[in-house]
């Protein structure tokens, strides 16, 4: 049936010759791309409500939990990256192996991820931005922060600031992949310097009282309305998930495969090291904040009621260190520009695979011979990325960008283990050890998190894919190339 042609890896190579992408990104430009898309505000966000709602002091196991979750994946992630080094990623792994439908729901799956993912950060860019103004005085009026259905007051009001920073990133993007990088460069070196900042000031003022116990028995925690499961074994288990969006982003650097100088080799050894530089510096944030303060003071109900909303910076307040709260707001409002830039990067590569194809209109693959970039495709990004994010509460759909990500993950573990049966003898300069054993943890780790998002943003995802599937018999499958050339023959 035609809905599950596969495409052959020998179009995908002949694809790869026609390529008009420029390429310019070497091992740690790549490497770099990775951490820049991963480290961004979730880690200063996510690790107050991880250690009250979920793991107590046992946060760094969830960080470490999520982080083998994304280890499974980043080895099947860069077995095919060794193999199909295509700027698609998991949606064009999908096609050479699974079938298409697969692959276009993977496709759709990643618009999560990646575009979806792009605007809530632009708006929570838009949060530090405001907060850093205000260390120097400057107070932007309401209307002007806040998109209408939040806003409190009458009249007109937008994000502006999240409007703002889009088209700014486009523009550099626009540019070239090779200053982009460089940019990138340059905030990766700033916000690793304050993570690495973080954790030595931090150190300081570690009480190892706040440590013990370190897996407080399991327990409900009872908040206005709602109860929740928390600590012991399955706190440590939903704290993964829950601070899961801090991971997001190491998959971008397979999207970057058409612009890498030695993608087969290179790309393999930047989706690894990024993920494991970022393991490694979460899981010590975590320890030194669940140190510096007690999981129970970040009891939204408690004390310090602000403190579950900027952990890392309340817990240096308390400490008397109010100053390392300014770093810390300096280093997210820069770092996150690199993740916004990673993140429509990476949705810019995956629509161009995707219309090369023929699944999406030819404009998304048309590249400009000066930049060598999809500067068409990249203006359209922008302009829906910047509107949805300056005028919708976007914000509060994050957890369907960590789903996104994991069923992409999930389905690269299927199709990974897939395209070793079928075609076992195809060149890999990197191959999964132990696989299968790999490829179902992976999928039953990720799938696990799934399931432990919120119900909310499950049943999104869940009908956003069932767009997807209406989306691809009216458009998709007419449109695709593979099915023209069936037709010719
Ligand atoms: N991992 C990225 C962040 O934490 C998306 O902001």
């Amino acid at each position: 049936m035609s809905i599950w042609r596969v495409k052959p890896v020998s179009a995908f190579e002949a694809d790869m010759k026609k390529s008009e992408l420029k390429k310019v990104l070497g091992k740690w430009s790549l490497t770099a791309i990775g951490v820049g898309a991963i480290i961004g505000g979730g880690i200063f966000v996510l690790t107050g409500t991880g250690a009250y709602y979920h793991a107590g002091p046992a946060l760094a196991l969830s960080f470490i939990i999520a982080g083998i979750a994304c280890v499974f994946a980043a080895l099947c992630y860069s077995e095919f990256a060794s193999i199909l080094p295509v700027e698609g990623s998991a949606y064009a792994y999908a096609y050479g192996t699974i079938g298409e439908i697969f692959a276009w729901i993977i496709g759709w799956g990643l618009i999560l991820e990646y575009a979806m993912g792009s605007m809530t950060v632009a708006v929570s860019w838009s949060g530090y931005f405001n907060k850093l103004l205000k260390m120097f005085g400057i107070k932007l009026p309401e209307w002007l922060t806040t998109d209408p259905s939040s806003y409190t007051g009458e009249g007109f009001s937008m994000n502006l600031p999240a409007f703002l920073i889009v088209l700014f990133v486009i523009s550099i993007l626009i540019k070239g992949t090779q200053s982009a990088a460089k940019a990138n460069n340059l905030i990766v070196i700033l916000k690793v310097s304050a993570i690495i900042f973080v954790i030595i000031a931090g150190a300081f003022f570690i009480n190892p009282e706040n440590w013990s116990p370190f897996i407080p028995d399991a327990t409900q925690i009872i908040d206005k309305n709602t109860t929740h499961e928390a600590y012991g074994i399955g706190g440590i288990v939903s704290g993964a998930a829950a601070i899961f969006f801090a991971y997001v982003g190491f998959d971008a650097v397979s999207t970057q495969a058409g612009e890498a100088k030695n993608p087969k080799k290179d790309v393999p050894f930047a989706i690894i090291a990024s993920l494991l530089i970022c393991t490694l510096l979460y899981i010590l944030v975590s320890l030194v904040l669940t140190g510096m303060m007690n999981y129970k003071d970040f009891n939204p109900l408690g004390k310090y009621p602000d403190a579950i909303k900027a952990p890392v910076a309340y817990a240096f307040d308390i400490a008397g260190q109010a100053w390392a709260g300014y770093i810390i707001t300096i280093a997210a409002t820069v770092g996150l520009i690199s993740v916004l830039m990673v993140m429509i990067m990476g949705q810019s590569r995956i629509f161009l695979g995707m219309s090369k194809d023929g699944l999406i209109p030819q404009v998304f693959s048309k590249v400009n011979p000066i930049s060598g970039t999809p500067k068409t495709n990249l203006m359209i990004l922008g302009a829906v990325i910047a509107t949805v994010a300056a005028f919708t509460p976007i914000n509060k759909l994050a957890d369907m960008t960590s789903f996104g990500t994991l069923f992409a993950f999930t389905m690269v573990c299927v199709a990974v283990w897939m395209l070793r049966i079928k075609q076992p003898n195809i060149e890999r300069t990197f191959k999964v050890p132990a696989l299968p054993v790999i490829a179902i943890c992976g999928i039953c780790i990720n799938t696990y998190l799934m399931i432990n998002l919120s119900k909310d943003a499950q049943l999104l995802s869940l009908g956003w894919l069932l767009i997807g599937v209406i989306v691809y018999f009216l458009y998709g499958k007419r449109n695709a190339k593979l099915g023209k050339q069936e037709n010719v023959e």
